[in-house]
């Protein structure tokens, strides 16, 4: 386990059904990430993508197993289905910035920039809550960036979102210098942004390559029938 680790991850078990017997979310999950990396978690349906994303972020406890990282790294999250306050969007994102200290003005034209540099000033004045669903994640996307995070946590990043806003997010998040874990279901837009993937199954951990590694089917093959068969089914090679 290498000191250098920003998040560590040791054993990790989480159980999100009360009812005994009932199979965990995430069993015995261990993953070192460093600084600088861009880990995409894949898998199919309920296989624990964002579970991990949600213990990463401290917002669920693990019934075993341990999480390290250092409490005051800087972090954001954006939501697989994220809500917006019933404000303008413009406030939404200043009061994010407003509850970590920034003064209120400072706070509502920095999230301007944010939204200019998004390409997002045209729905600036709406309110949060009328927004179509891909808009909504584009905003969310720029009120998580507005925090200027050193760690970014991304659940589906566009999963709802059309050619050309997928581009603009894809642009947006590889312009992102710091750490980052994205949880896709998209394996081109994997290839074209992680560095490393981990693949999981019914909460494990199967897989964890280099993306180049991932996406060598017949070196894929030899680390797990299952995730290589996910990725042939997908049809990217
Ligand atoms: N609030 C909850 N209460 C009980 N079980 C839950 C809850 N949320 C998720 N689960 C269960 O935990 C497991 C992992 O779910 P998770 O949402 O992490 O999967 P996922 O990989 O993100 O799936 P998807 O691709 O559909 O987003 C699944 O079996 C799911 O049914
Ligand atoms: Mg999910």
């Amino acid at each position: 386990m290498s000191a250098s680790s920003l998040i560590r991850l040791n054993k990790v078990s989480v159980a999100l059904t009360p009812r005994h017997g009932a199979p965990l979310a995430l069993e015995g999950v261990s993953l070192n990430i460093q600084a600088g990396e861009r880990v995409a978690l894949v898998g199919s349906n309920g296989s624990g993508k964002s579970t991990l994303l949600r213990v990463i972020h401290g917002l669920q406890q693990p019934v075993s197993g341990q999480l390290v990282l250092d409490a005051a790294l800087r972090q954001a999250m954006l939501f697989q289905r994220p809500v917006l306050l019933r404000l303008t969007v413009q406030n939404n994102l200043a009061l994010g910035l407003w509850l970590q200290g920034t003064p209120w003005q400072q706070a509502r034209s920095r999230a301007m920039q944010v939204l200019g540099d998004a390409g997002l000033d045209d729905v600036a004045q709406r309110r949060g809550r009328q927004l179509s669903v891909g808009q909504t994640q584009r905003v969310a996307l720029a009120r998580a960036l507005a925090l200027k995070p050193e760690l970014l946590l991304l659940d589906e990043p566009t999963a709802s979102l059309d050619p050309h806003s997928k581009r603009l997010v894809e642009a947006t998040v590889q312009g992102f210098a710091g750490t980052m874990v994205f949880a896709s279901h998209n394996l081109g837009q994997v290839k074209r942004l992680a560095t490393r993937v981990v693949y999981l199954e019914q909460g494990r951990l199967l897989v964890d390559l280099p993306v180049h590694e991932f996406f060598d089917h017949a070196l894929l093959q030899t680390r797990s029938a299952d995730a290589a068969s996910f990725v042939k089914g997908e049809g990217v090679t």
